[in-house]
């Protein structure tokens, strides 16, 4: 038995090693169950019993080395097959640095934003995403605003000198999403919008909204009230009543603006409560002792917004909200201060539970 020579084929069969298909193939010639070296290892008991003791260790020395070898090898090349065919993705670009979540921290925004779309997905709504940058038509005509409308000065905007605007409000892609998926749906759209505000603690020129839009046959409020109780029962993990007051957004007919139970009030005390003769007040100080927080703006879609989206009012009804992904978060962890939400600052980005 010449185990140089099968030691020497077998180097320079490994190194011509290039695919996963290669290596399947050399298992099978060498190690496979009719395989040269596993033949070779049978054929011990034909050889002199003399020599049989270190042919056999040097034989197994062979077969465990190979073995490793193409191991090794095989990982390798599956390796760069699995990396070559990413490259070929052009939705992944495996040169950006993987971000480990223990190296940083994810924005409260992106959390609550991801957290919302999670609810809204899980309940059969499509997922959009409009530009920031919207035409004067997405962001007003479309939903009823014309030119000169009084709403108009409800929302200060910044205009672009070619004459489009950094949208003030999501609702900038209804007219988008009609045109898109009419006239039966459910989406949200939610993104980062713009206006010319004065800055305090709770306003910011710079905030985030999430459009949701719901259109077919026999929509009702009563399926705006079901979504929202069920929308906000799970971002917030509790119990979460709403109720509307009316209100006027151009866009809806009717509009309302929707309350949400407050999430901070204990539930034991939504009423006066009076021990030993003194009444305390009901609710908490962020809720104003009401038990009611103003959460969004909302309503049924405004026959004029439908036709200009394509749909005939007449057959198809939806609803419309909108509401502040930024207030939200704020609600969310307990934050107080809009400010801090785009200064950078790492200790307020570190605070928030991931
Ligand atoms: N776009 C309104 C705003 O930004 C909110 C809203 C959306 C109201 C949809 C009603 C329906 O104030």
């Amino acid at each position: 038995m010449d185990l140089t020579k099968i030691k020497k084929e077998i180097e320079a069969e490994l190194q011509k090693l290039k695919t996963d298909a290669d290596c399947s193939t050399f298992h099978q010639k060498y190690l496979g169950k009719s395989g040269e070296v596993t033949r070779l290892v049978q054929g011990l008991r034909d050889i002199d019993p003399s020599k049989r003791a270190s042919v056999g260790a040097a034989l197994n020395e062979l077969k465990k080395s190979t073995e490793e070898r193409l191991f090794s090898l095989q990982n390798e090349i599956k390796d760069k097959e699995f990396k070559n065919k990413l490259m070929q993705d052009k939705l992944v670009d495996i040169t950006i640095p993987e971000i480990h979540k223990k190296q940083g921290t994810l924005h409260p925004i992106t959390l609550i934003t991801s957290e919302v779309e999670e609810v809204f997905a899980s309940m059969g709504f499509i997922i959009e995403d409009g530009p920031e940058i919207a035409t004067e038509f997405e962001c007003f005509e479309s939903v009823n605003i014309p030119k000169n409308h009084p709403a108009r000065d409800m929302q200060d905007t910044f205009w672009l000198n070619d004459g489009r605007v950094l949208r003030t409000h999501t609702s900038a892609w209804q007219n988008h999403m009609m045109k898109k998926y009419g006239p039966t749906f459910r989406a949200i759209c939610p993104g980062r919008c713009f206006r010319n505000e004065a800055i305090d603690a709770s306003h910011e020129n710079t905030f985030f909204q999430v459009e949701g839009m719901m259109i077919g046959e026999d929509i009702s409020i009563s399926n705006l009230v079901y979504f929202m109780q069920e929308a906000l029962t799970a971002v917030f993990k509790k119990n979460i009543k709403v109720r509307l007051r009316p209100s006027y957004y151009s866009f809806v007919e009717p509009g309302f603006d929707l309350d949400a139970s407050c999430i901070f009030c204990d539930d034991s005390r939504s009423e006066p409560s009076q021990s030993d003769g003194v009444t305390t007040s009901k609710g908490c100080n962020i809720c104003k002792h009401s038990t009611w927080i103003e959460f969004c703006g909302c309503g049924m879609i405004h026959p004029n917004v439908l036709e200009m989206g394509g749909i005939d009012h007449k057959k198809y009804q939806g609803f419309a909200f909108g509401f502040g992904l930024t207030r939200l978060a704020m609600m969310r962890y307990g934050i107080d201060e809009i400010r801090l939400f785009n200064s950078g600052n790492l200790e307020f980005l570190k605070g928030v539970p991931q």
